[in-house]
Formats: C-alpha cells, structure tokens, sequence
C-alpha cells in the first residue's frame, strides 16, 4: 500500500515574496512543472499573497498551504492570522519551522497548540521538527526529535496524527547548501515512525507522511525520495526557480515510477 502513496513535494516560499512577484513566478511554475498522478504538489507563500495566488492557482496542478498560523480562533491578537482564517483556503500549514522555533522563539509549548488549532480547523499540519549542528555532535538527535515529536503530537488522537505530516528538516541543512546525508536522513525519519508507532500505534505510524527539508535541489532530490518511508520533500530555495522545481517534481515521479516496478 505505501508504494502507491503519492510523493509530497512541497514548496516552502520562504523568501519575502510581493503579491506581483509571486503572481508572476506562479505563472512561470505553472508553465514549468509538469502535472503527475503520483506527485501531489503543495505550494506555501505568505500569507500576504495567499489569496490573490489561491485565485490564480490551478488547482489540478497544485494545493495550497500557509507558512503559519496562529492557535486561538478568535479573539483580540494584533497582527496574528488564525487557523480558523485560513482554513478556506488552505489544505496544509507549517508548524514549527525552525525559523519559528529559533528567529521568533517559538517553543514546543506553541508547537502544541499550533497543531491542535490546524486540526480542529480542517487544515493538514505539517510539523517541522531537527536538530541543529550542536545537539548533533553532542549526540542528542534523537533526544531533540522525541522532544519534538511528543510535544507537537500532544493532545491528538491516534487518527488525527495519522493524517499529519512530519518534516525532519536538520537546522544545520536548512539553506546552507549542506545536506543531511541519504543514511541520516534515513535513520532520522525511522526513529521518527518508530516513536509515532511508540505514542499511537502502528496505524499512524503507517499513515502519517515523513518529508525530509534542507537544501533539496534538483540534483539530490532523488537520493532522498528514495529512502524507504521518505513521503517526500519540504523545498525552500529551490522551489523559488522553476527549472530546480520542476525537475524535483520529476524525480519525484521517476522515484514513484521505480516504485511501482515501471521501467
Ligand atoms: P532550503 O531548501 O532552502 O534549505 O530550506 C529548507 C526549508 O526550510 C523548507 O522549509
């Protein structure tokens, strides 16, 4: 059964993109990156640009999710964007990126609730969870992702977890253009099912979809959409250049292919 999941790519558009600059980059992507059964193609701008760019969007092509969003509902939060705002217009939010966690000190506390406000509103949370370069040296990867993981499942049950998705995203990888090797990656994203399996079941384990994200590009996205258990990929730079894009779209689909046993 798991052969036959689509792949997720999706893109993180992280950079501080205007409503005209991401309406012109989308039309370019839309031109670019090919449409694949087996590839489901999740796009994240700001929020800013969100509603202009759902209007544009072909939605045969590709889905939409928000970089943030806050937990409460309702209520007096000056600035924030709830969950409840979004759920109209998206079908996935991040949650905890480590830009959250470490520029605007997010902790797993807010994690937690974060991922309880995108359930209760219908929207997929996508939790992003790593360690940096010194929890990794000093051993403590694992310690890091249980902490993670514990914290941001709280409160769910088994069958609202097996509908998340996880990203592992290793700080040290994200945007510096050093990657997690395929055999971390791979250990990485077993322990990660292991302790889902461990906190609610084989069942969820089985169900929730494990990405990996840090410095994916066109020439090593096939590495890692290899892994057994690797659902896919979570995609900052590169998912700004079409070219880099599309050609992650289709190793996607090649892994997809070889999968299946299709030459
Ligand atoms: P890069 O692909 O630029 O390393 O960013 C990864 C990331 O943070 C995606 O959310």
């Amino acid at each position: 059964m798991r052969n036959n999941r689509k792949i997720m790519i999706a893109g993180n558009w992280k950079e501080h993109l205007t409503v005209g600059q991401a309406s012109i980059f989308l039309h370019g992507l839309e031109q670019t990156v090919q449409t694949r059964q087996s590839v489901e193609v999740v796009l994240f701008p700001n929020v800013l640009t969100l509603q202009p760019i759902s209007m544009q969007l072909d939605r045969r092509k590709f889905r939409m999710g928000a970089q943030d969003g806050f937990y409460e509902d309702a209520g007096a939060y000056t600035g924030e964007v709830s969950m409840a705002m979004l759920r109209d217009l998206v079908h996935y939010v991040l949650v905890g990126h480590s830009e959250r966690r470490h520029i605007f000190n997010e902790n797993d506390d807010i994690a937690s609730k974060k991922m309880q406000a995108a359930v209760r509103n219908g929207i997929m949370p996508v939790l992003c969870i790593g360690e940096t370069l010194q929890e990794r040296l000093a051993g403590e990867t694992n310690q890091i992702l249980h902490n993670q993981i514990t914290a941001g499942l709280r409160n769910l049950t088994a069958r609202e977890v097996g509908a998340c998705v996880i990203a592992y995203e290793p700080v040290w990888a994200i945007g510096t253009g050093e990657f997690a090797l395929p055999d971390q990656v791979s250990r990485a994203i077993d322990y990660i099912r292991k302790q889902v399996e461990h906190l609610f079941g084989e069942r969820a384990s089985e169900n929730i979809r494990i990405l990996y994200g840090g410095s994916v590009d066109d020439h090593n996205a096939g590495s890692f959409l290899s892994i057994a258990g690797c659902d896919g990929a979570l995609v900052g730079g590169a998912s700004l250049n079409y070219h880099k894009f599309a050609g992650i779209v289709e190793s996607a689909y090649r892994v997809h292919q070889s999968r299946l046993g299709v030459r």
